[in-house]
């Protein structure tokens, strides 16, 4: 267990505006959360640093954004109408619902009563109707992954993009799971943003490659501030595999409620490709749903090698949003002792996470010439392009650095007198870690911030 407590987080996410119950003032929809002014910061960092890693660092992948709302056919070949459920319990006593792989020693876990239901399955598919006729026919469902939509644009993307094997489409966007137990904060919730990439590869290369990503991903985690010692790679096998899966890897990390997965790398083989492929071709596929006698599409590419076309095998690396806002406040969040009777919330995210990266702080509120160069400084700050950059006009320096070590902004920057008053104009700038203080002249603010984030 990490030291973070889970009320630690969830009352720092709400004294700062990180995350909400939504519909708060109706007694709130369970499993659901609004981020706050910050925590779309946070969210938003979390995501560029992703979309910046797999899709600009790298030559290999092309991005896609697809639509949440999805055809029925596409989660009825894809397996998920059939098997993407969980076993659900009833108590007949306090008639409340469980999963039945939560419930300890066959006793309610809200009441404790032995009086439950045999388990019957229970399909997560949040069911919609699409069009004026809701009549029971015109359904389609919330997507619950982000991934299908990159296998059925699979030719598209191919076809426009001239891609050859290995490569990789990557997606960042909203799922939806009718989870029957929400719980532990944003770590299972209803509504929540996954960030997947399918990476396509020539089959008989899929084992190394998904040693590769697993690689890969926990690096990319640390590179995010989680310890290693915090992350396990957990080998999955046999029926705690998903429906879709010949193997999977899930990146656990120490949550504040215990060791729980992060993100799953799984080997998805010719599954997805090959269920959305037209029935009687030329393909022998590894494991169908239901011969395709819906779907015209040939979903395969050109195996120059060998020359003839291949339904490829995909690796695919699946990361909660949620879930890694919720490991990185886990991680950074930390109660210092001072001395003397004081101590401080810091949040230590590095700095590229950080909601706020630079707080502009006036000494005196409202004080005219120092306003004037608090104006200017943030102005040249935000050309630099590195995010947020705060004035806080409080008149309260001590509250204000508080406040800023609390939402975890690295750089304080304080506008005195001294800076309107003398010649070269300078300002002190605070570090959040540290906490020391270091004046610098104001003509070489620009470059100091640029040398940290840049
Ligand atoms: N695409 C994998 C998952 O949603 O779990």
């Amino acid at each position: 267990m990490s030291a973070t407590s889970m009320e630690q987080l969830i009352s720092l996410c709400k004294r700062r505006g990180i995350i909400f119950q939504s519909a708060e003032i109706y007694g709130g929809l369970q499993g659901v959360y609004d981020f706050g002014p910050l925590g779309v910061e946070l969210k938003n960092n979390i995501k560029n640093a992703w979309w910046k890693s797999m899709v600009y660092e790298r030559d290999d992948i092309e991005g896609l954004d697809s639509a949440i709302l999805t055809h029925r056919k596409v989660l009825q070949y894809s397996g998920h109408e059939d098997t993407f459920s969980d076993p659900l319990v009833d108590c007949k006593q306090c008639k409340t619902r469980h999963r039945a792989d939560h419930i300890k020693d066959n006793k309610c876990p809200n009441c404790g009563s032995a009086d439950l239901t045999e388990p019957r399955e229970f399909n997560l598919m949040f069911k919609t109707s699409i069009g004026p006729v809701d009549d029971g026919t015109n359904f389609g469902y919330l997507r619950p992954e982000t991934a299908q939509a990159i296998f059925t644009q699979f030719r598209n993307v191919v076809d426009s993009t001239a891609r050859k094997l290995p490569f990789g489409i990557a997606q960042i966007g909203k799922s939806f799971r009718n989870e029957i137990t929400p719980r532990n904060f944003i770590f299972r919730v209803r509504e929540f943003e996954q960030m997947e990439l399918e990476y396509f590869v020539e089959p008989g290369t899929d084992e190394e490659w998904h040693e590769t990503w697993k690689n890969e991903r926990l690096n990319w985690w640390v590179e995010q501030g989680l310890k290693r010692e915090n992350l396990v790679a957990q080998d999955i096998e046999g029926d705690d595999l998903a429906h879709y899966a010949k193997a999977c890897f899930d990146i656990e990390y120490k949550f504040p409620h215990g060791l729980e997965e992060l993100e799953g790398v799984a080997n998805r083989t010719d599954y997805d490709l090959g269920n959305h492929t037209k029935a009687q071709n030329e393909f022998e596929i590894t494991a169908h749903v239901h011969p395709n006698k819906d779907s015209n599409a040939k979903l395969c590419i050109r195996d120059e090698v060998n020359n003839k076309w291949i339904i490829p095998y995909v690796i695919e690396p699946s990361a909660g949003v949620e879930r890694g806002v919720l490991a990185l406040l886990t991680e950074a969040y930390e109660e210092e002792d001072l001395g003397e009777g004081n101590s401080r919330i810091v949040l230590k995210l590095k700095k590229h996470l950080a909601p706020v990266k630079v707080s502009v702080i006036p000494l005196k509120k409202n004080h005219e010439k120092i306003m004037e160069t608090c104006f200017e400084i943030k102005k040249r700050l935000l050309k630099l392009g590195i995010g947020r950059v705060s004035l806080e006009n409080t008149g309260n320096i001590g509250k204000a650095y508080r406040r800023n070590d609390e939402i975890g902004t690295p750089f304080c920057i304080t506008v005195d007198f001294e800076t309107i008053e003398k010649t070269p104009a300078s300002v002190t700038i605070r570090d959040r870690d540290t906490m020391q203080q270091e004046r610098i002249e104001l003509d070489k603010l620009e470059e100091f911030i640029r040398g940290q984030f840049i």
